[in-house]
């Protein structure tokens, strides 16, 4: 497991403040548990905050471990243990799954369009500071492989001119479509379903049209007419 410190002191912000709206959803959070166990609030409540800045800072971890009446180190401890904290600025981090289904569908093709358009080396801002990038292990959406994730969202059945557009939509703040980028819904086949088709399967005309087929005869005993 690789060392995970806090951003150095000059990268820090001066001060962190949760914003009124998520100030009343830390409220609400840390009330959803019992009275002494509060302190169970904390990865969600760091969480909201990489959600609010975008990275995990010091004063970040300082206001939280005083909500929840923590020691400071218990707070850092959290924030560098789980790879999901990013402790210095990412910008628009863009995951790219590289497991083998991603690698075997062209996942290769998606992170060269990072290398060039964001920076020719993981975990490091782009020029403008706006994105970095990252190989992931699997994120679960292997059947739209290849794909990456950029916050809560998957981008799916990508390629490199896709992938090239999509870093140029977000770097420039225009709207993405999430999900899969060719014709496919969801993960149904390519071209469309090959099974289960019949539409009477789903606009209900066959309920009650077939009787239940009644069970086979118990088999004679030996000797039994
Ligand atoms: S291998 Fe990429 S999502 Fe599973």
């Amino acid at each position: 497991m690789s060392v995970r410190r806090l951003a150095p002191p000059d990268m820090q912000p001066p001060s962190f403040a949760f914003t009124a709206e998520n100030a009343e959803w830390v409220k609400a959070t840390i009330a959803k548990y019992p009275a002494g166990r509060q302190a169970s609030a904390v990865i969600p409540m760091l969480w909201k905050g990489q959600e609010q800045e975008g990275w995990v800072t010091h004063p970040m971890i300082e206001s939280i471990a005083r909500q929840l009446d923590m020691p400071f180190i218990r707070v850092l401890e959290v924030a560098t243990f789980y790879t999901m904290f990013n402790l210095e600025p990412v910008g628009i981090l863009v995951q790219v799954c590289t497991t083998s289904p991603c690698w075997l569908r062209g996942s290769d093709a998606v992170m060269d369009a990072c290398k060039k358009h964001i920076h020719p080396h993981q975990k490091t801002l782009s020029a403008d500071g706006k994105m970095s990038w990252m190989e992931v292990e699997c994120l679960g959406a292997c059947v739209n492989a290849p794909m990456l994730q950029v916050g809560s969202d998957f981008y799916e059945d990508l390629d490199g001119p896709i992938t090239e557009k999509l870093i140029a939509d977000l770097r420039a703040g225009k709207p993405v479509k999430a999900g899969p980028a060719n014709a496919r819904h969801s993960s149904e086949p390519e071209g469309g379903a090959i099974t289960l088709t019949e539409p009477s399967l789903y606009d209900g005309s066959i309920i009650g049209k077939y009787k239940p087929v009644a069970p086979p005869p118990p088999p004679k005993k030996p000797g039994e007419a």
